[in-house]
């Protein structure tokens, strides 16, 4: 009995958690790097639990009551610059959101986030902590210019989607030429933290990426930031097969983050964390993986027409359908 005991307790842990959320929300607010601006710089797609505003100043876990994630008891937001597509005429036009592939058909847009141990496979013998409350980071910023600067984040990548299961190649800057099944972004979040800071104020100092590469084991942490995390991750899937008839005749690249940027240099992602007591981390430590973690065993789950119901309202007033004179906020 005894032996046994010890034998669990020293195994492994294998949790990976892989799962989809709808679309929460899409506007112009950015409650971690921008708090109570109304509105923010730049459009945001956003998905979680609908505590989601301008300031985030209580943990969500508390205020929130849905979510659009499959696990209920993640309230956590997740987000990033929204995608455009610019006419040669100079209107813009936002790009749509498809769902992701090996989820639940009729997600609502959204994206597919990942938490994973160290590869898909293991989590290298080593305890997995999970984010205390408060805790929020950024990765990437809208102010990086070069593909040098752009080459350094290897967690920051773009691919030209074939169908939805294209995952190669990798490029850290938008696909050259009009893409048969739309572009997917990757936006892979640093895993080693500082064990003090919930958050620093450039919002990334508290967190140190090891990952040479996606989804590939992590070096280990430095003393630096000796706490390994869970490796946050984001995938979204972006529609943009209506505009490939509409490619510009100089060959430049029509599509657009938000904060105006077509090379996709300035790719980032922020997260605020809002799991529901001690949830994640019941989840890292256990074996399950993906869709097996759901029902109860150990987390809590929904289906997908009450994570579609889940929205919060915008906090602006401002039209982002149709054609655009151009991108909200950017205005010359
Ligand atoms: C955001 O929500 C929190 C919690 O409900 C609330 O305390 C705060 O006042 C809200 N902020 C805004 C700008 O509405
Ligand atoms: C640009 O082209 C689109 C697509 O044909 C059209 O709907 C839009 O009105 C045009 N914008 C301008 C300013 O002409």
């Amino acid at each position: 009995m005894k032996l046994i005991q010890i034998a669990a307790l020293v195994a492994p842990a294998q949790a990976a958690l892989r799962f989809g959320c709808s679309t929460l929300s899409i506007q112009r607010l950015d409650p971690l790097v921008e708090p109570g601006k109304l509105p923010s710089a730049h459009v945001h797609q956003i998905v979680g639990g609908n505590a989601f505003n301008a300031t985030m100043d209580k943990d969500p876990s508390d205020v929130a009551s849905c979510t659009t994630c499959t696990f209920s008891e993640d309230f956590s937001n997740y987000w990033t610059a929204a995608m455009f597509f610019k006419h040669e005429n100079g209107s813009y036009k936002r790009v749509p959101i498809m769902q992701n592939t090996a989820l639940p058909n009729g997600i609502n847009g959204g994206m597919t986030v990942y938490y994973t141990q160290q590869d898909f496979n293991t989590n290298g013998n080593q305890k997995i902590t999970a984010f205390p409350k408060g805790f929020r980071m950024t990765v990437g910023s809208p102010t990086t210019n070069t593909v040098e600067d752009a080459k350094k984040h290897p967690g920051l990548r773009f691919v030209c989607l074939q169908d939805k299961a294209t995952r190669f190649p990798e490029s850290p800057d938008f696909p050259p030429k009009a893409c048969k099944g739309g572009i997917m972004t990757v936006h892979h979040f640093p895993s080693c933290w500082d064990g003090k800071n919930v958050d620093s104020p450039n919002h990334q100092d508290h967190m140190y990426n090891t990952a040479k590469e996606a989804f590939s084991p992590a070096g280990a942490c430095p003393a630096s930031h000796p706490v390994r995390m869970a490796q946050v991750a984001y995938e979204t899937l972006w529609d943009t097969t209506q505009f490939n008839n509409m490619w510009p005749k100089d060959g430049s690249n029509p599509f657009f983050l938000s904060y105006n940027d077509n090379k996709g240099y300035g790719t980032h992602a922020d997260y605020l964390f809002g799991w529901k007591g001690d949830s994640l981390q019941k989840a890292m430590d256990s074996k399950c993986m993906f869709q097996a973690c759901e029902n109860g065993k150990p987390l809590q789950s929904q289906s997908v027409a009450a994570m579609n119901k889940c929205a919060v309202k915008s906090s602006v007033n401002e039209n982002l359908d149709g054609w655009l004179k151009a991108l909200p906020g950017m205005s010359m």
